[in-house]
Parts: C-alpha cells; structure tokens; sequence
C-alpha cells in the first residue's frame, strides 16, 4: 500500500477525491470557516459527535465534500495512543472492499507520534493475509494520504510509520503462513531477501554446521522432523565496527505438536504461530532496513519443527548444550528454551551490549498476562526499563515479571545439570529461569510473547508484535549509544522523532 503526507487543512481535505475521508477531531477543536469544519462543530454541539478517543459520526455525500464517505472520529488528547484508538475505531470503513483510496486528516497540532501511530493504525486495520488463497481478495485499500496543519513537521513520524508497517507486515506475513509455507528452510529463505536492503547481512547454516558448533539441545528438538533445520543469523551494520551490538534471539519453532510429549488437538493448528519470535525479528530488519539508524544489530533464529518420530527425542533423554551443560529433557513440549538456550550461547560471541530474545514460550504466560502485554524478565534494571520505555512509547506493552533464584529449584536434575522444566507453577518465570543459565553476565532480557503475537477465534491471525517495542528500543539506543551507560536525554523526547 502507499502512504502519502501532504499538507492539509480540514478546509483543503474536503476537496480531496476519495472513498474515505476520516476526519480526526480533538479536543479543543478550533473549526474553521468551512463546510467539514462546520459539520463537526455542529454535530459536536449537539452531543452526535465527541472527541473522546474512537467515537465517530459517518455522513454519505455531504454536501461540499468530494468523498463519498466521511467519518468524523473524535482523537482525544491527540496522543498517539488516542490516534490510534481512532483509527481502528473506524476500521472497518477502512477495510471495506470498496475503499481504494482513504484520507486521514488530522485537525489541529499532529504530534510525529501520533502521526506514526496513524500511519499504523491504517496498516493494521486493512491488513488481509492471502499467500495461500486461491482467490485473490486483495487489500482493498491501495492508498492512503495523511493530511496534517504542516507536513514537514510530521515527517519523521510519517516516515518511521511506514518503515515500521513494513516490518509489521513481514512478520504477520510470516506469522500467519501455515506451517507447510512457513519450513525452516522458507524462513531462511525469507531472510536471505532481506540481505538486499542496504547494511543488512545474511547468513544460514544447515544440520552439519549446527552439529559442529555442537548446539545440542537445538539439534535434539529437530531431530523428529523431515525439515531439515536453519539456524539465521542476520546483521545490520549501522554503526562503527567496534561498536557492540545488541543481539535479538528469535524462537523459530515453524511447528510445535510438542514432539512425544504431544499436545492434545484442539487448537492445535495454533502452534504454526510457534515461529513469531522469528518473525519478529525478521519484521525488526525489515524494518532497520527502511530507516537505517545508527546501531548494530545482530539477529538470531534457531529453526526447525517439534514432531514425534522414531527418531525423537525422548522424555528423559540428557542432552548436551553448547553451552557444555548437560540438561534431561523431561517434557519434549519445552522445546523453545532447548532451541534458544543454544542461541543464547551462541549470542555470547558477538560480545553484546544487550541480548534480547522473544519467544511465544509458555502457556503460562498467557494465563498471566493474557493479550494484552508481553511478558518481560531482565538480569539487568537499565535493559528492562529501556524496554518498558520502548514498549509504551510504541504503545506495544509489555510487563516486568520476577526472576528471583528461588523459581529455579524446581529445575534440579538427578541425572544431568539441569532438567527442561519445573512443574506448573509460575511456568513462565521458570523457563526464563531455565534461559538465564546460558546468559552469563551479558545484559538479557527475554519477552514471552506466547500471549500476544497472535489472535485466536474468529480474528485468528499473526499481530506482529512486538516489532514496534523493538524498533523503537534499537531507535532510543541509536539516540543514546548502546555502548556508553544507558543515560536518558535530559530533554523529554518526542517518540520515534529523532532517530530516523
Ligand atoms: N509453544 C508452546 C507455548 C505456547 C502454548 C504458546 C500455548 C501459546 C499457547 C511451548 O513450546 C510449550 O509447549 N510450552 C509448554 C511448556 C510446559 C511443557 C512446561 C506449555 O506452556 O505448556
Ligand atoms: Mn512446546
Ligand atoms: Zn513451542
């Protein structure tokens, strides 16, 4: 889709031929001497409009205005939070097959952030998946113009905005990709394409390789499958050579049927979402590569399938990492820590400023925190209150969960260093647990994001977060150098402004 800004006043926008316009109201609205600003004071005056966040009038042919359809739609305080409340509010005028061509207007000051979260909110609502449909129901939307009071003020924001649906796309993309289109070798396929975008690197390695870097725990779970598994490792080089990255570890589990501890079929279908760490941080470089901020990154994917077979590794079986730990897999359903631990190991080489891994990790994570935030755990204040930062200023939010060593008992083994789970309670805080003993002293933190990457029931579909939280995270470290002591600029910064 194309994402134009231009100037636009209320006055101007009402001339301007689409299918949709959507007008965004806020509060202290000053109309002006035209026809739309007319409209919205009146309706306002008469309590059939109001400016809270998402409450909407929708008018057809009105006199004086060129688009077929209006929505006046109340933004609030005009934060991006409220913009984007708005937005969606109206999606489904948005989504609508017969909107081709939609204006946003936003009356009155538009703050960068608000603007990006528009640009965002446009993306989300008429996002349709269609790799695997015969039937190409096609967006329907192919074009949106944002109209602010000043274009050139709202051009970060604009511009980060469309960087950040690219790689938000990308990781719906592949999130939502049945596991059949989705193999560890496609996925490695599909980070390979975004080695064309400018500092991006790109490299694979196949069974033999992982074998001989002796990624135990990693090669233990792919040993059920036929998919051969891919271990990804991308670079973004945006900065000095010398300067240390920060490594994101993505969980790429393209199928999780939890192997010989094999779940129950309901919902099964689900765990193609298995690889949305992945794909998260496949979103991520898609997304460095648009806005080309000055950091390194590394990135990460251990992937391959979880599946039953003769060939499976067994409840019980001891493993040794790469790490040099030996750890008795218990129960083969906790495969994503056995793929990541590998990684995390791996991670050390790079000698990071930060390690960040997100994985859909724990069935317990959801019935923590639900979908509403990701779950967070950090062996480091600064890191985890940067991404706590990141994850509200892109309004992808997550939760600071303990890490006390008193959740680690239940990991003890009688047969090797460890054992890959603790029974039910606190499952999330104890596969952290697990995670942390392959991290040494490097700064980690770890999302579960078991509850939030992806809708179930009749939404059903990939939401590709957390690529906002850690987008805006590698921008506030482009700001702030990741290889000095993380200090917050004195000055409140406007989000996402900045970095672009
Ligand atoms: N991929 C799942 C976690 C999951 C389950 C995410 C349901 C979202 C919804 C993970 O590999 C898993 O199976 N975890 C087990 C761990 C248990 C065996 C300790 C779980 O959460 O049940
Ligand atoms: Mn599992
Ligand atoms: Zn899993």
């Amino acid at each position: 889709m194309n994402f134009d800004l231009k100037t636009l006043e209320l006055a101007a926008a009402a001339s301007e031929k689409c299918d949709l316009l959507v007008a965004l109201i806020p509060e202290g609205f000053k109309p002006g001497q035209d026809a739309l600003s007319a409209l919205a004071a009146l309706a306002l005056k008469n309590g059939d409009l109001s400016v809270k966040a998402g409450k909407h009038l929708q008018m057809y042919q009105a006199p004086a205005i060129a688009a077929r359809r209006v929505v006046l739609v109340g933004s609030g305080d005009g934060s991006a939070r409220a913009a984007r409340q708005a937005v969606l509010a109206v999606g489904a005028a948005v989504r609508a097959p017969q909107t081709k061509r939609v204006v946003v207007c936003v009356a009155g000051a538009a703050k960068p952030a608000a603007v990006c979260a528009v640009v965002q909110a446009v993306a989300e609502a008429s996002y349709v998946y269609t790799s695997t449909k015969s039937k190409v129901e096609a967006r329907g939307l192919n074009r949106c113009v944002v109209g602010v009071p000043n274009a050139a003020d709202a051009r970060e924001g604009f511009d980060s905005g469309v960087a950040l649906v690219a790689g938000v796309e990308f990781a719906r993309e592949w999130g939502n990709r049945p596991a059949n289109h989705a193999t560890p070798t496609l996925l490695a396929n599909a980070a390979k394409t975004l080695a064309k975008l400018p500092r991006v690197q790109c490299k694979v390695l196949g069974p033999a390789e992982v074998a001989r870097l002796k990624m135990g725990a990693f090669l233990a779970v792919a040993r059920g499958s036929e998919e051969p598994l891919r271990f990804i490792e991308l670079r973004y080089n945006g900065a000095a050579k010398d300067k240390a990255p920060v490594v994101l570890v993505g969980k790429g589990i393209t199928f999780d049927t939890g192997g010989i501890s094999i779940k129950p079929a309901p919902e099964m279908d689900e765990m193609k979402f298995d690889m949305c760490g992945a794909a998260s941080v496949l979103g991520v470089f898609r997304a460095l590569g648009e806005l080309q901020p000055a950091i390194n990154v590394v990135g990460l994917i251990p992937a391959c399938e979880n599946m039953p077979d003769g060939r499976a590794v067994k409840p019980g079986d001891v493993v040794t990492s790469m790490s040099g730990q030996t750890i008795e897999i218990l129960n083969t359903d906790a495969e994503g820590r056995l793929v990541l631990c590998d990684a995390l190991t791996y991670a050390a080489r790079f000698k990071p400023a930060a390690v960040v891994d997100i994985a859909t990790l724990t069935g317990a994570c959801v019935i923590a925190l639900g979908g509403v935030r990701s779950g967070l755990f950090a062996n480091n204040d600064a890191l985890a209150s940067a991404l706590q930062d990141a994850g509200n200023e892109a309004e992808d939010l997550c939760w600071r969960m303990p890490l006390d060593d008193d959740y680690a008992d239940g990991l003890k083994s009688n047969f090797a260093d460890m054992g890959n789970v603790a029974g039910r309670a606190g499952g999330s805080i104890t596969a952290a647990k697990f995670l942390q003993k392959f991290v040494g002293d490097m700064p980690w933190a770890h999302l579960d994001i078991a509850g939030t990457a992806w809708k179930g029931g009749a939404a059903k579909g990939s939401t590709g977060r957390p690529v906002g939280l850690l987008v805006q995270y590698l921008l506030n470290q482009a700001q702030a150098p990741v290889s000095r002591p993380a200090v917050k600029p004195a000055a409140k910064r406007s989000p996402r402004a900045k970095a672009v």
